[in-house]
């Protein structure tokens, strides 16, 4: 059915911050609300898709007959994708992930003990979306969206990834833009496709602000059609 072009189809989401444990009372996070993820996976839902949603810690409700998956860390987060991966027609990757976590978490509370400074040691988290593009189907079936927030060389960092991660779709939105970003209910995207002459120049294509939620229909929509 026309209203329903995501019919049969198997959407994943990523979406919401992670949280790095350092000690058993902190922890290292970022601003990811989970808003726009949240909205992509509702947007799927009411095209007609099956949707997975991986999801950090978020304080929303998730959206109606969708499956939810809760991680806590990044590495929580890989699992449960590589889980779902496989399966998974669609893929948009709207989480923040944290790119680092602490080497070794204190069993205890780390304590000031009169020391000035700490420093902690911090190892990196793999890159989930990476990951997934370089395991997509031969066959072209698996389309794969991922997400990027610059607060500088937003486009040439964005076009960098595009490619480096093997996606079909990159949704880049500046944090230094008025109305884009974490926390906000509206969202400023410029939204980049692998050029179709010459892959290494990508499709850029800048959308107006416009409502997270109107943002979500319009990407899946899109997808739907790749
Ligand atoms: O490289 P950067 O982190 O800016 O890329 C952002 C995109 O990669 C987002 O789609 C985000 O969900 C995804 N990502 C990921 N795993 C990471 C880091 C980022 O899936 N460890």
């Amino acid at each position: 059915i026309a209203s329903q072009p995501l019919r049969g189809l198997t959407v994943l989401v990523t979406a919401g911050p992670t949280q790095e444990p350092l000690d058993p009372v902190r922890y290292l996070t970022n601003h990811s609300t989970g808003k726009m993820g949240y909205a992509i996976a509702e947007a799927a839902a009411e095209l007609g898709a099956k949707v997975t949603l991986v999801s950090g810690p978020v304080s929303f409700e998730p959206p109606q007959g969708v499956d939810v998956v809760r991680v806590t860390t990044a590495e929580d987060m890989f699992e449960a994708v590589s889980e779902a991966f496989a399966a998974a027609d669609i893929t948009v990757m709207a989480a923040a992930v944290g790119d680092f976590r602490v080497e070794r978490i204190a069993q205890q509370k780390i304590k000031k003990d009169g020391r000035d400074s700490i420093t902690l040691n911090l190892v990196s988290n793999p890159d989930i979306l990476a990951w997934a593009g370089g395991r997509k189907r031969d066959d072209g079936s698996q389309i794969l969206c991922g997400f990027a927030m610059e607060t500088e060389h937003l486009i040439a960092n964005a076009a960098k990834k595009l490619a480096a991660k093997h996606c079909d779709m990159l949704v880049a939105n500046n944090l230094r833009e008025e109305g884009a970003g974490f926390a906000t209910d509206t969202n400023i995207v410029t939204v980049l496709t692998p050029g179709t002459s010459d892959p290494k120049t990508p499709q850029i294509e800048r959308w107006n602000k416009m409502d997270k939620t109107v943002l979500a229909k319009r990407l899946m929509l899109r997808l739907a059609a790749m």
